[in-house]
């Protein structure tokens, strides 16, 4: 009975020919790609949607992507480092070719008619400022530590809030030292981390958010668990927090953050290794009228052991666990024995914003007192989606409405094998409804880039910038005269994904 059913829907599809079973991806059809830019791996999309900045190997463009489907430079700026730093980054043994070119790696608004850029610049990373409009240079070049990365393969964060610019990289050519930082501050204090005890383990950062009500900069990253005891390195993924009201101790932490807060974690199916490796992450914001601290962090991991019974998992973090992980207890670190011992201090209110630390004693306490006590467990304790065989680096997601109201989670993942794979998150795991080719392997650089108003997934590659549409994967459509007339149909433009399965599946 339900397969005839099935095979009525089928047919009703075909006759109204809104919605042809195809083999071949429609996306394929409409995803627009845009060569003849270098590594273009740094994208940042303007407000109005209408122009999206990309940060490539010695060059900064603006792309109009104000009409769907189509990309065309508005401007260009070229900004390659002069010869004196080339010859000393190929004294260093660096190749010029591919070292030494100047890969913009960090593009941030600083206000509204200016754009702040930094790029490695021959392993001695400049920053910059541009008109945002015409790409012209505003001032002179300055060479800069600790803004992005020497290294143009490392991974770093950075984002700007009220003109000021926070980071998460390492600070010097051998990347020994990772830092979080407050550049560009206005009329206060540049901040760091105190560098009297190691405060970051080898980490690698992947993004940072700002969240306004909270008066707080979030940074996510990977790195050495040193609160393991094990004889093998321990990867443990975290998110940190500092308060942007910061400004640092009197006589002591003098610049030196006195809000810094770290946490684990926890991305890890039952009775098996946890996954924490993390990849990329994103932030859901919260449907309209729902408090901030429902915004959502959809984060991709892999696992450190190959043994790993998947190849990556997505796990979504709630702010307010983050928040009540923060508000929580600490463990204090005892430099005699090198262990990290439960806070006895409880009256201290460690990571909460707003408080000056005065008092030198206390300063002394809390500059050892940064990793919580307990860990972010993610949203039901479980893993959003697992992949078996999907390496998959970078993550977009969106939550969009069926016709009955109910809401949706869509991610985009992209593979390291250069596919854009669409996933719908259902109550009972995920399906897989379409998949792009957008670059060719490898690529070490890439980034992922949605824009919920424009409907588009942008992606960025060595080989361009590509467009893929999103909308027409994700029409909600009803298809009355059937007896699944009052059930939407959350039908994504094509069959690649059976239709069968859908109707069977998903409603
Ligand atoms: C933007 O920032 C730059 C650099 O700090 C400053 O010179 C400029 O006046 C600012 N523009 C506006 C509109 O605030
Ligand atoms: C730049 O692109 C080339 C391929 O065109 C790639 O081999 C190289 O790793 C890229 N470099 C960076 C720093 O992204």
């Amino acid at each position: 009975m339900a397969h005839f059913q099935v095979r009525k829907l089928f047919l009703l599809v075909a006759s109204w020919n809104i919605l042809m079973p195809r083999v071949s991806s429609l996306a394929d059809e409409v995803s627009v790609v845009f060569q003849g830019i270098d590594n273009a791996t740094t994208l940042l999309l303007s407000d109005d949607g209408a122009t999206l900045y990309v940060g490539a190997r010695d060059e900064v463009l603006s792309l109009d992507v104000s009409q769907p489907g189509v990309m065309t430079v508005k401007r260009k700026t070229v900004w390659p480092p002069g010869p004196e730093n080339i010859n000393q980054c190929t004294e260093r043994g660096k190749n010029e070719k591919v070292d030494c070119p100047n890969y913009i790696r960090v593009l941030q608004f600083l206000n509204g008619t200016h754009l702040y850029a930094c790029g490695s610049h021959a392993f001695k990373p400049h920053s910059r400022l541009f008109d945002r409009e015409t790409l012209e240079f505003l001032g002179s070049p300055k060479e800069v530590r600790g803004h992005c990365p020497f290294n143009p393969l490392k991974r770093s964060a950075a984002i700007t809030v009220d003109g000021e610019l926070y980071t998460a990289t390492t600070s010097d050519y051998l990347e020994k030292k990772p830092s979080i930082s407050r550049y560009l501050s206005k009329g206060r204090n540049d901040m760091t981390l105190d560098s009297h005890m190691s405060v970051l383990e080898e980490p690698t950062f992947i993004k940072s958010f700002f969240v306004p009500s909270e008066r707080k900069v979030y940074f996510f990253f990977s790195e050495v668990g040193k609160e393991y005891t094990f004889t093998e390195k321990l990867t443990v993924s975290r998110v940190a927090q500092v308060c942007t009201d910061d400004v640092g101790g009197e006589y002591m932490l003098q610049k030196r953050w006195t809000t810094f807060a770290k946490a684990p974690l926890v991305c890890q199916p039952q009775r098996q290794l946890p996954f924490t490796v993390m990849q990329d992450i994103v932030a859901l914001p919260p449907p309209e009228n729902e408090r901030a601290d429902n915004t959502l962090f959809y984060g991709v991991f892999s696992s450190q052991w190959p043994s790993a019974a998947a190849a990556s998992v997505v796990c979504a973090f709630q702010l307010s666990d983050v928040n009540a992980v923060f508000s929580g207890n600490y463990k204090t670190y005892k430099t005699e024995t090198n262990q990290w011992l439960p806070q006895t201090d409880k009256a201290l209110n460690i990571g909460k914003c707003g408080l000056l630390h005065e008092n030198g004693k206390k300063l002394e306490y809390v500059r050892k007192t940064f990793l919580t006590d307990g860990k972010v467990q993610a949203v039901n304790r479980r893993l959003a989606l697992v992949s078996a065989d999907e390496d998959y680096c970078r993550i977009a997601v969106q939550r969009t409405k069926a016709a009955n109201g109910r809401a949706y989670t869509v991610l985009f993942l992209l593979t390291e094998s250069g596919f854009l794979h669409k996933a719908v998150l259902l109550g009972t795991g995920h399906r897989i409804i379409d998949k792009t080719q957008v670059f060719t392997p490898p690529q070490v650089m890439k980034s992922l880039l949605l824009s919920t108003a424009k409907g588009v997934v942008f992606v960025g590659s060595s080989e361009g910038v590509t467009q893929v549409p999103v909308s027409l994967l994700l029409q909600l459509l009803y298809l009355p005269g059937v007896r699944f007339e009052t059930r939407p149909l959350l039908c994504l433009g094509h069959v690649s994904w059976d239709l069968c399965q859908c109707v069977h599946d998903c409603l």
